[in-house]
């Protein structure tokens, strides 16, 4: 079969906006032991070999307003810049919604689009250098959790327009979908989309090369006084062993190991939506 412009992709950065910038930039330099750079426009670059972060600020007066507009962007790179043309004519045939939103640290040669809950996906090639030091600990930033009411349409918009794959997804006897895992490159998400009552960010992931990884973490997370808040666990769909933490804005942040491969062409997982799905060894964080 052949492959649409998207691939491969993955996920190189995203945006997230905070009402407390100091204090979130400091959170993710210790935790998760990123270096921090101010970019022109206010915002802070938080980076280390495998991580790149973008926190940006917002008016801390409307809790409503926060949570809709904490995911400003999620960035994906394409494996080169001879995509690009490729995939902006591919979309512009599909009548895709365009963002005025720009990533600074992806070449001008970007692509921005808004998904149909508002979401910017950006789809460029990493215009600076990484951190060359090798991480103390593995976690290569891999995937993100968004929510959305509509989960149908978005999931639709995701595989149809964009070129996602569909992985694995979640859904009851009556056929209502409740999580859905998409991918762009050989690994089983790099999109996970979660149905819920409002449109927004849920979590971030960082996958690290082995169980032993996950148990630094924890011990990384325990001497920092950072409380592990669900794990550790092994998720049914995508299979992988993790930990969660939350930021100082409650965003969850998962540590990772084992996430499973698939090939283009493989075919859907279907599971139940029930506890077992997203945790196979016990009790599930459910999405309201
Ligand atoms: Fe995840």
């Amino acid at each position: 079969m052949s492959q649409p412009p998207l691939w491969p992709a993955h996920l190189h950065h995203f945006c997230l906006r905070t009402a407390q910038l100091e204090p979130q930039t400091e959170w993710y330099s210790k935790q998760l032991e990123m270096d921090a750079e101010k970019l022109a426009e206010g915002s802070v670059w938080l980076k280390s070999s495998q991580r790149n972060l973008i926190l940006s600020s917002i008016d801390g007066s409307n809790d409503d307003r926060i949570e809709r507009e904490r995911l400003r962007f999620a960035a994906y790179a394409l494996d080169t810049l001879e995509q690009v043309p490729y995939f902006d004519a591919w979309l512009k045939q599909r009548g895709v919604e365009r963002s005025e939103k720009k990533s600074p640290i992806f070449a001008n040669d970007q692509i921005s689009i808004e998904d149909p809950d508002g979401n910017t996906f950006i789809f460029g090639v990493p215009n600076k250098k990484e951190t060359k030091t090798p991480d103390r600990l593995p976690g290569r930033l891999q995937h993100i959790g968004i929510c959305t009411p509509d989960i149908d349409r978005l999931k639709d918009f995701y595989i149809d327009v964009i070129g996602f794959r569909l992985s694995d997804v979640v859904s009851n006897d009556k056929g209502t979908i409740s999580a859905c895992f998409l991918r762009s490159d050989h690994e089983h998400h790099d999109l996970a989309l979660f149905k819920a009552s409002s449109s927004r960010f849920d979590h971030q992931c960082y996958e690290t090369t082995c169980w032993n990884d996950i148990r630094d973490w924890g011990d990384h997370f325990s001497k920092t006084k950072t409380r592990v808040e669900w794990g550790a666990a092994r998720h049914g769909a995508g299979n992988n062993l993790f930990i969660f933490v939350r930021d100082l804005d409650g965003n969850p942040v998962e540590m990772s190991a084992e996430l499973e491969t698939r090939r283009y062409d493989d075919k859907p997982g279907i599971w139940k939506t029930e506890e077992r799905t997203l945790n196979l060894w016990g009790s599930a964080w459910s999405r309201d």
